[in-house]
């Protein structure tokens, strides 16, 4: 007899319909999957027989075929697991599967029959809605997150006997309750960071503005503390950017099925790959520039990284997105993130100015290369930090981060006003920069700066790209004189 279910694969971080059919019929016992399965999905016999043994159905002692389509999409993991067990026992007829028409399941069987949550729940449970189907099931543990996606029914089961139901005419599973978003609380604090002030100001400028920050100074002062609190100073992610985030997160298996509104923070390690980074290898996978998509993505230890991992980073800096080809086609993934990165001045990271600085010039000059090519000049804003005095380190906490935030928002809500969408300063066109109002006094001190340091058409935009975002952050109309003042003193002195 046959049968038909039909369940989800990830492709990226896309969902794709498959639908698995199940032939049994006479002849020695045997079971094949056909239709491009991954290994996952080739053990899944192993496992469909043990839950389907263990829960106390029959397992079928004949010739079982399984056919997954479409054909030529590679079906990766475990999530059709449930499906196949389910067609299988349509098939070989141990259950009705009739009340299931329409109805798609997705989760990993465990040998005991229990139902493991799987990688790309949300996802699938948009897919299926987009696909037109009545609802879908899923594992509990994915309920939450499943049934985020609206105008579809998600239902969720535990255990691989609640497929008994279908005896008694019903579809089985409860209706799942969606998760509302954690938010910012809990975050680290920017309270913990003491003294600093010149950091503490790049730092607020750079989330209000979505400015790629670079930190330059010695070990121990802060630079990674800082980092880290940038997202309790973000804005927190609204509406559809929850799921966008939630989406990615979920098919790359981080967050273990909550759902946050605080914006991604991703530090590699300087070992990653181009293919780590921005994505890529075979099979596909999103990198860490996708992971960070709406957030941050901290490169510590900006001059330890491979060549061609930060040169891999500069197309997606600059487009929002990455293009990643395939074995078919190619696949584009968002990649909005917010540059940060630190680096110490020298390998020994005492700086050339310290005597106790034994790095010769070639090495240092060397490790600083780094900070001088192509990726660097796309940095808005770059710090130098300084060890923080022992007064201030003993003195009080700093301003906290919900204070901060608030004026984040704010100055974010004049960008909306003046460049008509959710883009910040740092995404402003070269166009809306030659825009910005700009006071008499402010643009003869660019031009005076542009004079002495023979500034480039680029550093020219982003001055003003931060000078804009200084100007929004004290709720000016007019970029003034005091706010281009501040975004000239983050140029890249410390770096020519
Ligand atoms: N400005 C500061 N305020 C409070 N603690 C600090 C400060 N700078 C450094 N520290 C302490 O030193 C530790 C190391 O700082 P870190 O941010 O890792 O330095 P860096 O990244 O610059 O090498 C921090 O975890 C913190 O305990
Ligand atoms: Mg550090």
């Amino acid at each position: 007899m046959l049968a038909e279910t039909t369940s989800f694969t990830l492709d990226g971080i896309a969902a794709r319909m498959v639908r698995v059919e199940v032939d049994v019929h006479r002849g020695l016992p045997n079971f094949q999957i056909v239709g491009l399965p991954d290994a996952a999905v080739r053990e899944a016999r192993e496992r469909v027989r043990a839950a389907v043994v263990n829960c106390g159905f029959e397992f079928p002692l004949q010739r079982i075929t399984a056919s997954l389509a479409p054909a030529d999409l590679r079906k990766a993991g475990p999530a059709i697991d449930l499906a196949l067990a389910t067609a299988l026992l349509g098939a070989s007829g141990e259950l009705t599967i009739a009340p299931l028409a329409g109805w798609s399941l997705v989760g990993e069987l465990a040998l005991d029959g229990s139902v493991r949550p799987v990688r790309g729940a949300l996802a699938m449970a948009e897919e299926a809605r987009e696909s037109g189907r009545r609802g879908v099931i899923v594992p509990a543990a994915n309920g939450p997150e499943a049934a985020l996606a609206e105008g579809i029914t998600v239902l969720t089961i535990e255990n691989f006997t609640e497929l008994a139901s279908l005896r008694e005419g019903e579809v089985p599973g409860r209706v799942a309750v969606p998760a509302p978003p954690a938010g910012l609380e809990g975050l680290p604090d920017l309270a913990d960071l003491r003294g600093q002030a010149h950091l503490r100001t790049a730092v607020e400028i750079a989330a209000a503005g979505g400015h790629g920050l670079l930190m330059i100074g010695p070990p121990g002062a802060g630079k990674s503390l800082a980092a880290r609190r940038l997202p309790s100073v973000l804005p927190p992610l609204a509406g559809e950017e929850v799921l966008e985030v939630a989406r990615i997160a979920s098919a790359c298996g981080l967050g273990n099925g909550q759902v946050s509104s605080a914006r991604p923070f991703r530090a590699p390690h300087h070992t990653v790959s181009a293919a780590g980074l921005v994505g890529g290898g075979s099979p596909p996978r999103p990198g860490e520039i996708t992971l960070a998509h709406r957030g941050v993505l901290f490169l510590d230890e900006l001059c330890e990284f491979s060549r061609p991992a930060l040169e891999a980073l500069r197309e997606p800096l600059e487009a929002g997105s990455v293009t990643i080809s395939r074995a078919k086609g190619r696949q584009t993934l968002p990649s909005r993130f917010t540059l940060v990165a630190a680096a110490n001045p020298c390998p020994c990271g005492r700086g050339e100015d310290d005597p106790r600085c034994r790095c010769s010039e070639v090495s240092a000059r060397r490790y600083r290369a780094a900070l001088s090519g192509a990726l660097v000049d796309r940095i808005d804003l770059v710090v130098a930090v300084n060890q923080p005095s022992a007064e201030a380190l003993a003195g009080p906490a700093g301003e906290g981060s919900s204070a901060v935030r608030e004026r984040v928002v704010l100055a974010r809500e004049r960008m909306a006003e003046r460049l008509g969408d959710g883009r910040t300063n740092a995404e402003a066109e070269p166009q809306e920069v030659v825009d910005f109002e700009v006071t008499a006094a402010a643009a003869g001190l660019l031009a005076k700066a542009h004079r002495s340091w023979q500034l480039s058409g680029r550093a020219h935009g982003r001055i003003l790209r931060v000078a804009r975002t200084v100007a929004d952050l004290a709720g000016a109309t007019a970029i003034g004189e005091e706010h281009m003042a501040a975004a000239i003193q983050f140029r890249r002195r410390s770096v020519e």
